[in-house]
Order: structure tokens, then C-alpha cells, then sequence
């Protein structure tokens, strides 16, 4: 069998660009190693920047997302228990939006499933090889048995545990990675909201966050080691930590029942290329950031954008021009969100081994950033996110 594009994982990378190409007749072929359902409760992202979320508007799945998503004007920051707000709508006309990670996924691939799109779950892709080749080979794992396919390309879009990368020879494609010793304990509870916006708060007992998913579903995070054990945290240790870190005179955390708790440790990684012969990489297969940033989804959201455009004028107009400037497009932006990611976990969280000299001064910093209209420009320019290159003809 072959095919013009082989997509690897159904994430919001690999479902976004499976619907653009087919709104413009061009065929692809999904491979995911999970079902639909677990792929759909995977509870991750939350926050969409504008492009994003235009981006999905004009693909025809925006629907939902413009009924049931909420629109923040800015974010609040917290200072050892002092409370500011910053308007990214009055500094420069543009917010965040509010939409789960999960209901992103739900409506893109319940938009592929009404039209019977080739989604192939629970079909490991096990190899990626002739990179270079007139063809490309998919090597999958199909009810146990092992079968090939040949395309055009190959979209690694199988987030940062893949096979994509994995089939790349040594050398490949240079890579940056950084590890931190810090990881995020995140609960989902039943409450009402605390504060209309998300609340990222630096506290000498280390950083915490209030988001949320709905009016009803609030979202909150704590600053814990890399390799915290979650047994050891009971709904009360969360509570009275989050009151220790978020609290203020005359406002109080709302509590509710908690339905989930996870951990996740921080990661920095990217790749300095993003194609390799016929295979692009895309979303989190070729970066990952720590959360602090809102940026993972948004990110894989503009490699999509760009890419979709340029296998459309590919196969509509026989012109290379948008695809041969993929991986330097990509990178040149996701450099940027890895640099802003980076720097914004530097600001918030207390490393270990730091000094009381150090925590002053990053406290200074974001005393500097409450009060500052230049500085608050620029965070809010980096906030709501970078320009997309291109965008796919629809
Ligand atoms: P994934 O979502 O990882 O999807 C990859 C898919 O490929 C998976 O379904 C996987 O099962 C499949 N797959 C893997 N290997 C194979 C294989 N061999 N064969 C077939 N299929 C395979 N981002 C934001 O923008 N804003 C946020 O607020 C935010 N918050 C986050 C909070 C947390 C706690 C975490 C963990 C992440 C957060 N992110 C956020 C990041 C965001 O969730 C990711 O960037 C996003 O999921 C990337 O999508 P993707 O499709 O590239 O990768
Ligand atoms: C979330 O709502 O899950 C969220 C919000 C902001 C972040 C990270 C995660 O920076």
C-alpha cells in the first residue's frame, strides 16, 4: 500500500493535520498505538493561544471550542503573597483562551470519525525507514502482526516517547535538552472559580498555579521534587500548601473535591531540525517544554499550521517552496517558546540550593514585571504567543 502522507499519533498534532489535508482532498493515514478513549482523557493542556484557536476556527472544528471555552483578558501574578493583576488586553488588544487539551482532541477526531477517516487505534508504528528513499516505509504492528506501507512522507507527530525519532540514524538531526530537579503535582477539582484569570504564583516555599477548565473544573498546580511520591500528599497536605503559597488578606482559595491527581516532571527538549529526508517532525515529537509557559499544544498547533500549508501547495500546485522552509520556519519559533518556557520556569520556581541573595533577586524581577508597562508588554507579546508563518489555504 502507499500512501501521500503517513501521520504517526492521533495527539492534537497528528488529528489537526489529518483533518486540514483532507479538507483539501489529500489523503492520509493515522497510526496510534492507544484507543480513542485514552488518547481523548489524556488530561494535559489548557490554555490556547489566539492563533491557535483561530487555526481551528478556520479548519471547520472551532464550534464547540467558541461556545464552551472561556476568554481570560490577562493573568495574575503572585509575589509572596501579594496579589497583581497584568492586562495583556489593555497592553496590547489580545488574551489567552481557556479549552482543555481533551476536548480539543475530542472534537478533532470525532470530526475524522464522522467522515470515516483512516484512524488506525490501538496500531503501534514500530520503524521509519528509507528516509531518503523516492518512498518512505512505515513499519506498524497491526492486531500482532507486522506489516509495511510506503508514502510520500511520514509526520512523526508521536509526541516526545515516539517512533519518529527514534528510527533517526545517530547524528541525524542534532538535539538540546535539559532536565530540572522540579516537578509539578497537579490536582482537577470540583469548585467554583477562585479568580476569572490563572493565577502563577512565586512564593519562597516554591511556585504554584490556579487555572482552571471551566466554570465548574478548576485546574491547580504545585512547585514538588522530580521525584516526589504522590502517596505522600492527601488532599489536605494539597490544600493547606496551595493557602501557604496562593493566600492573601481578603481572598480566599476555594476548595473542592479533587478527581485527579498527576505528576509530571519538567523537561526541556528540542530539535535543531525538524525534517529529516521525507519525515517531518511535529509537536512534542520534536519539543517539549516545561508547562510554565502554557506552550506545548500551542506549538504543535504552529509546526501543523506551517506544515499542512506546505503539503497543500505541494500537492495543489506542485510548490516546495513553504515545505523545503518547514524545519527552519519551526524552529526559528520554537527556539523562541523554549527560550520564554525556560526563562519563565526560572522566574517562578525556587531551585534547590539557592540562596536567599537569589530569591530576592528573582523576586525583584517579578516586582519589576508587576510594575513596569515595557516589561509587561513584552510578557504579554510572549504570553499569548508568536506569530504562525503560514497559514494552510482553506
Ligand atoms: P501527544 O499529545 O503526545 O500525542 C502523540 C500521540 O502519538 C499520542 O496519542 C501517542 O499515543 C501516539 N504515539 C506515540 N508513539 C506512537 C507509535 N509508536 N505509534 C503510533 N502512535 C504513537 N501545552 C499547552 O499549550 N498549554 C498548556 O496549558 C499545557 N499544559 C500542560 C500540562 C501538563 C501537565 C502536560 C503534561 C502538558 C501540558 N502541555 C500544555 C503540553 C501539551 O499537552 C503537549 O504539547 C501536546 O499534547 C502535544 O501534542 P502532540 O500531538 O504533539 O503530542
Ligand atoms: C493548565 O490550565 O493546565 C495550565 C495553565 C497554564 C500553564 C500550564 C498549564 O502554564
Amino acid at each position: 500500500m502507499h500512501v501521500p502522507v503517513a501521520i504517526i499519533g492521533a495527539g492534537p498534532s497528528g488529528s489537526l493535520l489529518a483533518w486540514i489535508l483532507r479538507q483539501r482532498g489529500i489523503e492520509s493515514i493515522v497510526f496510534e498505538n492507544r484507543s480513542r478513549a485514552y488518547v481523548e482523557g489524556r488530561i494535559r493542556a489548557g490554555v490556547m493561544e489566539k492563533n491557535a484557536v483561530d487555526l481551528m476556527i478556520r479548519a471547520g472544528v472551532g464550534e464547540r471550542l467558541q461556545k464552551e471555552s472561556m476568554y481570560q483578558r490577562g493573568v495574575e501574578v503572585g509575589i509572596n503573597n501579594t496579589h497583581h493583576f497584568i492586562d495583556f488586553e489593555k497592553l496590547i488588544g489580545v488574551g489567552v483562551t481557556v479549552y482543555g487539551q481533551s476536548e480539543v482532541t475530542k472534537d478533532l477526531l470525532g470530526a475524522l470519525d464522522s467522515v470515516g477517516h483512516n484512524v488506525l487505534y490501538e496500531t503501534p508504528v514500530t520503524g521509519v525507514s528509507d528516509h531518503h528513499g523516492d518512498k518512505i516505509t512505515v513499519t506498524y504492528e497491526e492486531g500482532g502482526v507486522e506489516k509495511t506501507l510506503t508514502a510520500d512522507f511520514v509526520v512523526g507527530a508521536d509526541g516526545y516517547h515516539g517512533a519518529s525519532r527514534k528510527s533517526l540514524p545517530e547524528g541525524g538531526i542534532r538535539m538540546h535538552e535539559k532536565t530540572y530537579p522540579l516537578g509539578w503535582l497537579g490536582i482537577m477539582v470540583k469548585a467554583p472559580q477562585s479568580k476569572p484569570v490563572a493565577f502563577f504564583t512565586y512564593h519562597d516555599r516554591g511556585f504554584a498555579l490556579l487555572s482552571m477548565r471551566s466554570p465548574e473544573i478548576q485546574r491547580l498546580y504545585l512547585q514538588v521534587a522530580n521525584d516526589e511520591n504522590l502517596e505522600e500528599w492527601s488532599d489536605d497536605r494539597i490544600w493547606d500548601e496551595l493557602d501557604a503559597r496562593m493566600g492573601t488578606e481578603g481572598w480566599e482559595l476555594i476548595r473542592g473535591e479533587i478527581f485527579q491527581k498527576d505528576l509530571a516532571p519538567l523537561r526541556s527538549f528540542f530539535c535543531e531540525e525538524q525534517r529529516y529526508g521525507r519525515m517531518f517532525l511535529a509537536g512534542d515529537a520534536a519539543h517539549i517544554v516545561p508547562p510554565t509557559g502554557a506552550k506545548g499544544l500551542n506549538s504543535a498547533f504552529a509546526d501543523i499550521s506551517v506544515l499542512s500549508a506546505g503539503l497543500i501547495q505541494h500537492y495543489t500546485k506542485d510548490d516546495s517552496s513553504i515545505l523545503d522552509q518547514y524545519s527552519r520556519l519551526a524552529v526559528e519559533r520554537n527556539v523562541q517558546t523554549q527560550r520564554f518556557s525556560w526563562a519563565n520556569t526560572a522566574k517562578y520556581h525556587i531551585f534547590p540550593g539557592t540562596n536567599s541573595f537569589e530569591r530576592r533577586m528573582q523576586q525583584a524581577e517579578l516586582e519589576y514585571l508587576v510594575t513596569d508597562e515595557t516589561a509587561q508588554i513584552s510578557y504579554a507579546k510572549q504570553h499569548t504567543g508568536l506569530p504562525f508563518a503560514y497559514w494552510p489555504e482553506l
